[in-house]
C-alpha cells in the first residue's frame, strides 16, 4: 500500500471528497493536499479533516516547480485533481485553463520524473474527464465512449484536459513512469461549486430564482455520485495497470430537461421556474461512458449513483447547508454569474 499520497486540488469538489474517502478507507495513509485556492478551492470543504494528524495542507500552485518538487519527492503517489474545471469559464477566457491544466500538469509530471528517477513503484494518477472524447449523437443511444474512442475535444476546457491527459501518457511511454489515467463522467454531490448545473439549479430555487436551461435542454450527461468517483480513483491507484486509461461513469444518462424536472419535483417547484436561455457555444450533445474495463479488471461499479435516491440526498445536502453555498455564491462569484447570465 502507498503510505504518503500527494493530492493536488484537494480543496475543490472532487479532491476534497477523495481525501475524506481515502482517510476513511485507508487508516495507514498520510495525505498532503497541494492547492492554490482559486475561486473554487475552499478549505471549508475539508471541515473535520483539517484536525486529522495524517492530513496536511500546503497552499501552492502546481505551476510553481519550487512548491511542487519537494512535495513530490516525499510522496509515493500523486493523485492530480487540480484544474480549471468549468466549461463556461473556458469559453469566457481559455488562458487559465492552458496554464493550469497543461503547464501545471507538465510541471508535476516533470517533478515526478526527476524525483522518482525510474522507480516504478511510485504512481502518478491523472484525473481526466469523459469530455476529452467529444460528443455522441442523440440518435445513436447504443454508442458509448470506450477507452479506445479517439479524443475529439470541443471546448477549451476539454482541449486543455486532453493535453494534460496526453502528456501523462507520454511520460509513461518515454520515461517509464507508472502513470494511470481515469476519465470520468459528470459528478454530483455535496460541496460542488454552484456554477455547475446541479448545485446552481438547487441553490437558485432555494433563493427563489429561476434556473437557466441552455438551448433545447436535450443535451445528455451521464451522472455519477462523487463518492463513486473517489472509489474508482482509489481502485485505479491501487490496482490499475500502469500506462492504462480507465473510464468511470454512473451508467445514469439524463437529458438536462429530465434533470431539471427531477430537481423541480424534489423541491416542490413548477416548470415556470425554468428560464430558457441561449445555448452554450459548441455545446456537446451527449456524453455516455462504457466503464466495462474498470469492472472487468478492478471490480469497480458505481453503487452510490442510482437515482432518484442519490439526487434526493444531494438536494437535501444543499438545503441543509445554506451557510456553505451562500458564502460561496457571494463575492467574486457574483461577477461571473452576472457576466454569464446577465443579472443577479
Ligand atoms: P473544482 O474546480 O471544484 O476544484 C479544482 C481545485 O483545483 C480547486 O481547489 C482549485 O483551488 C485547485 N486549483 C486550480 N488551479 C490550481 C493550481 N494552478 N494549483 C493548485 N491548485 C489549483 O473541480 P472539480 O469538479 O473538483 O474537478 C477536479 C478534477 O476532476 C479536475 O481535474 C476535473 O477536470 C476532473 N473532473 C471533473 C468532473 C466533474 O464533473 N466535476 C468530471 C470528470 C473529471
Ligand atoms: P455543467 O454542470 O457545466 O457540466 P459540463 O458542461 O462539464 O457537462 O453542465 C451540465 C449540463 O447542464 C450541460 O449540458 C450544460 C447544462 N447547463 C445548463 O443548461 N444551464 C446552466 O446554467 C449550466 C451551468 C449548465
Amino acid at each position: 500500500m502507498r503510505t504518503h499520497i500527494l493530492v493536488t486540488g484537494g480543496a475543490g469538489f472532487i479532491g476534497s471528497n477523495f481525501i475524506r474517502f481515502l482517510l476513511a478507507q485507508r487508516p495507514g495513509v498520510r495525505v498532503t493536499n497541494l492547492d492554490s485556492l482559486t475561486y473554487s478551492g475552499n478549505l471549508e470543504n475539508l471541515t473535520g479533516i483539517d484536525a486529522d494528524p495524517r492530513y496536511r495542507f500546503v497552499k501552492g500552485d502546481i505551476c510553481d516547480d519550487a512548491a511542487v518538487s519537494p512535495l513530490v519527492a516525499q510522496a509515493d503517489a500523486v493523485v492530480h485533481f487540480a484544474a480549471e474545471s468549468h466549461v463556461d469559464r473556458s469559453i469566457l477566457d481559455s488562458r487559465p485553463f492552458v496554464v493550469t491544466n497543461v503547464m501545471g500538469t507538465q510541471t508535476l509530471l516533470d517533478a515526478c520524473r526527476r524525483a522518482w528517477a525510474g522507480n516504478a513503484d511510485r504512481r502518478f494518477l491523472y484525473v481526466s474527464t469523459d469530455e476529452v472524447y467529444g460528443s455522441l449523437p442523440l440518435d445513436r443511444p447504443e454508442l458509448k465512449f470506450t477507452e479506445e474512442t479517439p479524443l475529439q475535444t470541443n471546448s477549451p476546457y476539454s482541449a486543455s484536459k486532453a493535453a494534460g491527459d496526453l502528456l501523462a501518457r507520454a511520460y509513461h511511454h518515454t520515461f517509464k513512469m507508472s502513470v494511470l489515467t481515469t476519465r470520468c463522467s459528470n459528478n454530483f454531490g455535496p460541496y460542488q461549486f454552484p456554477e455547475k448545473v446541479i448545485p446552481l439549479f438547487v441553490t437558485n430555487l432555494i433563493e427563489g430564482k429561476q434556473v437557466p436551461l441552455y438551448g433545447d435542454g436535450l443535451n445528455v450527461r451521464d451522472w455519477i455520485h462523487v463518492d463513486d468517483h473517489s472509489d474508482g480513483v482509489l481502485c485505479v491507484l491501487e490496482r490499475g495497470r500502469p500506462g492504462e486509461v480507465y473510464n468511470l461513469g454512473g451508467n445514469n444518462e439524463r437529458s438536462n430537461l429530465e434533470l431539471t424536472h427531477a430537481i423541480l419535483a424534489l423541491m416542490g417547484k413548477g416548470p415556470e421556474m425554468i428560464r430558457p436561455v441561449a445555448d452554450r457555444p459548441g455545446h456537446d450533445r451527449r456524453y455516455a461512458i462504457d466503464a466495462t474495463k474498470a469492472l472487468r479488471e478492478l471490480g469497480w461499479t458505481p453503487t452510490r449513483s442510482a437515482w432518484p435516491a442519490a439526487l434526493e440526498r444531494t438536494v437535501r445536502w444543499y438545503a441543509d447547508n445554506p451557510t456553505w453555498w451562500r458564502r460561496v455564491k457571494s463575492g467574486a462569484y457574483r461577477e461571473y454569474y452576472a457576466k454569464q447570465y446577465g443579472g443577479g
